[in-house]
């Protein structure tokens, strides 16, 4: 064959390529030019029966004739991979202007709901969420919040203690507050501190009203001249808006803590109409949280100058708090992992929890 029809059957087999529409289309230009019966394969077999000076000339054109193929092949294959992929960007394109679909499963559980409306609330006010570890040490939980080794308070935690700590060292335990993240926000740079730590706490306690696993919120805000008065200020602020009304009313009874002096104790007003607790209504009272400024010797143990700077601490249970307003019973069942309690009790993960919205809509 000579170098004008080899260079005619390039040219023609090039053009079948680049008119091929799909890849199937083009694979069967590539069988009819390059498989084991295709023309440029035929004509390469051809070669043996060749005399050795012509066979090399002829063997150089249908290489190059070969390598011409197998690229017009290779630039037809991209396009189409490029047209097609073009074409299903368009067709899967995600409208998200369509309102979303409420999802029939997967709710949110109530102390989640609950810890998002109370961050929520303490975050309008200038506190940032901080967290720390579920399994503390010795120092963290106890001794930099003031108690120390012997201190009576340290039998009321009923701790979890782990295995390991040997000789002077502590073992390590499950955190059984989330104090100790006073103590590490404290540690981890200067003041001010604007705070709240919602989190997993355990102690050794298991009845009616208490699970060995529980939740806390942590508060603490420190600053040159932060008083008695902005804690209360903030405290009723909160429950106001938590349990979205006015009338709430918060009691401050005298206590003792061993990480504030002074310390108090905070109640809020409830009735109980037909069986259902009714909060801000009523002449009784009911516990919701410890608070207090925070001892001086805490913040001097944490590197902070008692001198200099002071403020306030307080600590919450969650689980009672959104029991009492979402009117769940019984503590042990909201930890039992019940789809059908969940069902019923949870909350759209969708609604998240705003102001603006109302925060428990
Ligand atoms: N850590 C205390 C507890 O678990 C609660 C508490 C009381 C926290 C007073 C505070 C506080 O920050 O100031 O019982």
């Amino acid at each position: 064959m000579d170098r004008d029809s080899i260079d005619r059957l390039g040219a023609e087999l090039a053009a079948a390529a680049d008119a091929a529409a799909d890849t199937a289309a083009l694979e069967a230009v590539r069988v009819a030019a390059l498989g084991k019966k295709g023309r440029v394969t035929e004509l390469m077999k051809g070669l043996g029966a060749m005399a050795p000076e012509a066979r090399r000339a002829a063997g150089q054109s249908l290489n190059q004739l070969r390598d011409r193929i197998e690229a017009a092949i290779a630039a037809r294959a991209e396009a189409i991979r490029r047209r097609d992929r073009t074409a299903k960007l368009a067709e899967e394109k995600v409208d998200v202007t369509l309102p979303v679909r409420p999802t029939a499963e997967g709710k949110l559980h109530p102390v989640s709901q609950v810890i998002d409306e109370v961050t929520e609330i303490f975050a309008a006010m200038g506190f940032v969420v901080a967290e720390g570890p579920d399994i503390e040490d010795d120092f963290h939980n106890f001794t930099a919040l003031n108690i120390p080794p012997e201190h009576p308070a340290r039998q009321m935690h009923d701790t979890f203690y782990l295995a390991g700590g040997a000789g002077s060292n502590a073992p390590p335990l499950l955190r059984t507050h989330t104090s100790p993240v006073q103590v590490r926000t404290m540690q981890a740079g200067p003041p001010p501190y604007r705070i709240v730590v919602p989190g997993r706490t355990y102690r050794r306690d298991s009845d009616q009203t208490h699970t060995p696993m529980f939740h806390q919120i942590e508060g603490l805000a420190i600053d040159r001249s932060i008083t008695m008065g902005h804690l209360k200020g903030c405290l009723e602020e909160f429950a106001r808006a938590f349990f979205e009304s006015d009338q709430v009313r918060m009691r401050f009874r005298p206590s003792h803590f061993p990480f504030t002096e002074p310390s108090a104790e905070v109640d809020i007003n409830y009735t109980v109409e037909n069986g259902v607790v009714r909060v801000g209504a009523g002449e009784r009272w009911m516990e919701i949280l410890g608070c207090g400024m925070v001892h001086p010797k805490v913040l001097e143990m944490c590197g902070v100058d008692p001198a200099q700077w002071q403020g306030f601490a307080f600590g919450m249970g969650l689980d009672r708090i959104a029991m009492l307003k979402y009117g769940i019973p019984d503590l042990r069942t909201m930890f039992e992992g019940d789809l059908r309690w969940l069902a019923h009790y949870g909350f759209s993960p969708l609604d998240l929890p705003s102001f603006g919205q109302g925060l428990s809509r």
